[in-house]
């Protein structure tokens, strides 16, 4: 009944979409809502603001910004972005839009040169926003408003929206628990962690191979490497997914960080479902195993350069095997929770 409300996608904020994912994927235009999506409701353009705009400009991405809001509000913002230094030759804008008409969306897309296809929408309102993008086949964004306290007119429709949104993150959560949500990621990238804040939130059940491993043999996984080497362990590792796949609906399953390194392992982890990557930096590994005696690949003497070396060699088949792709620097895992949620 509200489908056609749902939004694409949701995401905490503009300034935290994965823009270089989307140009990956093909997608050269962005449309945006401005008030309460990129800055408070009437705010002038800002430095953070000009500085994402830099950024999308760099990568290639075409921009439009469609607001219902007078000609002053809307010039002002794009004047605020040129005074700041952003080249603003292919950015648009649209005033007195109309949204949730679909004639905006496909203006925008005409000024940007781009089609249905190879165009993203982002915004903070279902109802006109959302809806608008949707009616006309444009993918969309949905952001939380930039500033949660907001005017009495918009209060009741934001009362409205959360009854959509309570269906749609229903829909969203059977969607994602009919299979299998797969974290894989170097060492240290907070498989664990994130796995277990994220089945919490989707009443799933959460599976550490290693402790799989673990519970199996009665021994430490460090006692594995050094009782019987590497090669042995990869034979176990193995052995557990494959054990692990005919019942893993539901479950999340957290793997050990070599696990999509074998060809083989990766067809058994798609099987399962969505694989996710979390991708860490060698400095957020370092700093996090500084003191870890656990990863037998780790003890060396130089551990920077055993991290270094060993992501390097690994970075593309993590690469290969992903779904989805999450970097995690900085984040919580509440926040990487949430993020990976809102990719469905
Ligand atoms: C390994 C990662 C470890 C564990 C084993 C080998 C690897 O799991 O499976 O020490 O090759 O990256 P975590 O990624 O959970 O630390």
């Amino acid at each position: 009944m509200f489908k056609k409300f749902y939004p694409w996608r949701r995401v905490s904020s503009s300034y935290d979409i994965d823009y270089e994912n989307l140009f990956a994927d093909g997608y050269r235009g962005l449309i945006y809502d401005i008030d309460n999506t990129l800055v408070m409701h009437g705010a002038d353009a800002n430095d953070r603001a000009a500085d994402l705009f830099k950024k999308l400009v760099k990568l290639g991405f075409g921009i439009c910004f469609i607001s219902n809001n007078k000609e002053e509000r809307v010039k002002r913002f794009y004047d605020g972005l040129r005074d700041r230094g952003t080249d603003v030759s292919n950015i648009h804008y649209i005033y007195k839009a109309d949204k949730p008409k679909r004639k905006p969306y496909l203006s925008a897309m005409k000024l940007m040169g781009t089609d249905k296809n190879s165009t993203i929408f982002i915004g903070d309102q279902l109802f006109t926003d959302i809806y608008g993008a949707n009616r006309s086949g444009i993918k969309s964004i949905l952001v939380n408003p930039i500033n949660p306290k907001e005017e009495i007119q918009i209060v009741f429709k934001r009362k409205l929206e959360k009854i959509v949104l309570r269906s749609y993150s229903k829909m969203t959560k059977e969607l994602i628990a009919k299979r299998a949500l797969v974290l894989i990621g170097f060492m240290g990238s907070g498989k664990t962690s994130v796995g277990s804040v994220l089945a919490k939130k989707l009443g799933m059940d959460c599976v550490d191979t290693d402790k799989y491993i673990e519970a199996g043999t009665g021994k430490k996984i460090s006692d594995i490497f050094a009782e019987s080497g590497e090669e042995y362990f990869r034979k176990l590792e193995t052995a557990s997914i494959d054990n692990l796949a005919d019942d893993s609906a539901g479950r999340v399953i957290c793997c050990g960080g070599g696990t999509p390194l074998l060809e083989k392992n990766v067809k058994i982890l798609k099987r399962m479902g969505k694989v996710i990557w979390l991708d860490v930096s060698p400095e957020t590994v370092l700093e996090r195993l500084k003191d870890d005696t656990t990863r037998p690949l780790l003890q060396r003497e130089d551990k920077e350069t055993a991290v270094k070396e060993l992501m390097e060699s690994r970075y593309e088949k993590y690469r290969a095997a992903a779904d989805i792709i999450i970097k995690v620097d900085g984040k919580t895992p509440e926040k990487i929770a949430d993020e990976i949620i809102n990719c469905f």
